[in-house]
């Protein structure tokens, strides 16, 4: 799905300091990459096509999951909403990040604490926390995803909490990628164990039937419910009157639907042009998905002064 490599830039934020991001060096012996315990966010900053500081879309929100994640797999950041949310700035503006800019924090179980026994466990582990940033542009295909239907079903909620971004979890949404991608798709859409719809692998899913009704599965079932679905939901209730239904959707709703687009902060809002090889509608970007990435990118442009309150400004270099 990737078009190209992200190139990172040259600070990252790692115990506490600005320091070269090629001179971390972080221990094998580290928790969470034996066992999965860290948790993530990706945030993006954009820039302003008029030449105005980068701004970051939705910062307090990205923040505030973070600390949330955080909180579920007892992680303790030693930073409070306000110190992340400088960190952020300050790192951004170090790299004189200029160009959209995809961000990437991570809080994660790091070493055994004396007495604490070897083992899987949360507590009596240290915590540790780090922020690099990347160079980044959309790196989907605009004109359309092609997605699988995955035969992997989504780690329920019950068994992995889905609304904290839990590192260890993604080893499902890696395995649904890689089956789709060997089956020709773009992506991967998973079911729950009811067979209804929850999420693509880093998006939630919108689903436009044929009468022009709109639905995205519950915030409460087993998915993440996105920052960008939120904004989405949003926008298209103030700016288009179109009330999004927020109920479970079954595949056969997929298979009838008109237009089904993803959103999530990596992919931006981008359509789904065909699911399991066969169109969705037309086949081509329809109507209200081209609205809605329309509004979209006039709000994180800062073109739309009605949602400035969604944008953090990263003070110019
Ligand atoms: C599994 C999953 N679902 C949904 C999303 C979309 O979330 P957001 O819009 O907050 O980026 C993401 C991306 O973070 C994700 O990884």
């Amino acid at each position: 799905m990737s078009t190209g490599t992200p190139v990172a830039t040259r600070l990252a934020f790692y115990q506490g300091q600005f320091v070269e991001n090629s001179a971390v060096r972080l221990p094998l012996t580290t928790q969470a990459l034996h066992y999965g315990t860290g948790v993530f966010e990706g945030i993006r900053a954009y820039a302003d096509p008029e030449g105005g500081p980068l701004a970051v879309f939705r910062l307090r929100e990205h923040v505030e999951r973070l600390l949330r994640s955080a909180r579920t797999l007892r992680i303790e950041l030693p930073h409070d909403a306000g110190e992340l949310t400088g960190i952020v700035l300050d790192l951004l503006d170090r790299n004189g990040c200029v160009g959209d800019t995809y961000i990437r924090p991570v809080a994660y179980k790091y070493a055994l604490a004396p007495g604490t026994p070897f083992g899987v466990r949360l507590s009596g582990v240290s915590s540790q926390f780090s922020v690099t940033t990347v160079a980044m542009g959309s790196y989907v295909p605009q004109t359309g995803l092609h997605c699988k239907i995955s035969s992997y079903r989504r780690v329920p909620s019950a068994s992995i909490p889905s609304g904290a971004k839990i590192t260890g979890a993604y080893a499902n949404n890696a395995l649904a990628v890689e089956e789709a991608q060997a089956d020709g798709c773009d992506d991967a859409l998973m079911l729950d164990g009811d067979g209804h719809l929850t999420e693509a692998s880093t998006s939630n899913v919108f689903v436009v039937g044929r009468d022009g009704r709109v639905a995205t599965p519950p915030a409460t079932g087993d998915l993440l419910p996105g920052i960008t679905r939120a904004s989405v939901i949003e926008l298209l209730e103030r700016e288009t009157g179109v009330v999004v239904e927020e109920r479970p959707v079954t595949v056969a709703e997929l298979a009838e639907a008109g237009e089904v687009f993803v959103s999530g902060t990596g992919v931006e809002i981008c359509p789904v042009t065909a699911v399991d090889h066969r169109p969705v509608g037309t086949g081509r970007p329809g109507d209200l998905t081209t609205e809605v990435r329309r509004l979209y990118t006039e709000v994180v442009r800062g073109r739309r002064p009605a949602y400035a309150s969604w944008l953090t400004p990263v003070r110019s270099a």
